[in-house]
């Protein structure tokens, strides 16, 4: 069965096709990062404009990469929330009309769920059940996930998401949008024991995040900073640290309550190195299991959208005919699959 996934939830027009026996077949992606750049952050408004002018060429291109026609595809998955309306609904309009004219299903699919599962585009895929952390632009959250769909939250930011805290650090620090791999570049030169910035929440017995005090921690460092230039990298690491230490005790604590020792990262943020290599570290000192997704599926692309539609579809889920789409959804209100 070959499905066609289709992401349009923020500045990223992602399209991918998967096959339930192959696997991923081809997938494109289209970046705004260009056109938001000069705003500092992301603008709705030219969001979905741009997928408008996107999503329809790299269908083509898609499917014509994949080498399949569109009447040979069993279903159209489109990221039907959480994230910007206005880009949502370009993804939503494009799958549900073209799901109409081939007289197949639309499925709809939550953003968060298709990060989830992304490392199962990976050779070496993870087996349930397991812990997973999601570290992304707009969300933070430690799951319990016993089978796909069976989302139990342990955990959640409080204030502002890890790639949130990234970007507006970044920004901080002079860098441009988007933040976060630009932060991560300039932590490469940083010297680790220039600073000593907070480990939010750490101590708290439960499994929520709070990232907001350690913005704050570093803003106070740029203001008494008296050679911003030449401090920068060394603030951004130290940053970078202060994130990764946090994410890590949090994840312990969760694997550790849950009694398990497979641990899945995805989102954006899970592209990070240091990030990656702290949970690394601490998987191996547990003799455990840790999962990444590579790192262009990290970020917000079609393939993870494709996947998760494909599992969505094999059990029975179908969008009506209305384009629907839920800005605001939660992922715990997911049906189990
Ligand atoms: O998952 P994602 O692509 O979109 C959302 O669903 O939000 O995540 C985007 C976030 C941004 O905040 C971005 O700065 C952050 O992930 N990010 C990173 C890195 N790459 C992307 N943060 C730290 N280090 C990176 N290498
Ligand atoms: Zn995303």
């Amino acid at each position: 069965m070959l499905v066609l996934g289709i992401e349009s939830s923020c500045d990223e027009t992602g399209v991918a096709v998967y096959d339930d026996e192959k696997g991923l077949l081809a997938h494109a992606l289209h970046t705004q990062i260009p056109i938001h750049a000069e705003y500092g952050g992301v603008v709705p408004e030219l969001a979905g404009r741009d997928h408008i002018k996107r999503v329809v060429p790299l269908v083509r291109k898609v499917t014509q990469d994949a080498g399949v026609s569109l009447k040979d595809l069993d279903a159209i998955a489109y990221t039907a929330g959480p994230g910007l309306i206005g880009a949502l609904l370009v993804g939503a309009v494009e799958a549900r009309s073209l799901a109409y004219a081939l007289n197949i299903p639309a499925v709809p699919v939550h953003h968060m769920e298709g990060h989830l599962l992304a490392p199962m585009l990976e050779d070496n895929p993870p087996s349930f059940p397991f812990v997973a952390l999601l570290v992304s632009g707009g969300h933070t959250m430690l799951i319990k996930v016993e089978k796909p769909g069976c989302y139990e939250i342990l955990g959640e930011s409080v204030d502002d998401a890890a790639g949130e805290a990234f970007d507006k650090t970044a920004k901080l620090l002079g860098l441009p949008y988007p933040g976060g791999p630009k932060l991560e570049a300039l932590a490469k030169d940083g010297d680790s024991s220039k600073y000593k910035f907070p480990r939010p929440m750490i101590d708290r017995p439960n499994f929520d995040f709070s990232f907001a005090g350690l913005k704050t921690s570093v803003l106070n460092a740029v203001h008494k900073s008296e050679n911003l230039e030449a401090e920068k990298a060394d603030i951004a690491k130290c940053f970078e640290d202060a994130v990764a230490d946090t994410l890590t005790a949090k994840c312990k604590r969760a694997l550790d309550e849950t009694h398990m020792n497979t641990l899945v990262v995805a989102g954006g943020v899970s592209a990070n190195s240091a990030i990656r290599e702290s949970l690394t570290a601490l998987m191996n000192k547990r003799k455990g299991k840790v999962f990444f997704a590579r790192r262009e599926f990290c970020t917000d692309n079609g393939a993870m959208i494709a996947l998760a539609g494909m599992l969505r579809f094999k059990a029975g889920e179908r969008a009506d005919l209305g384009v629907n789409v839920f800005p605001r959804w939660h992922l715990s209100s997911l049906k189990p699959l």
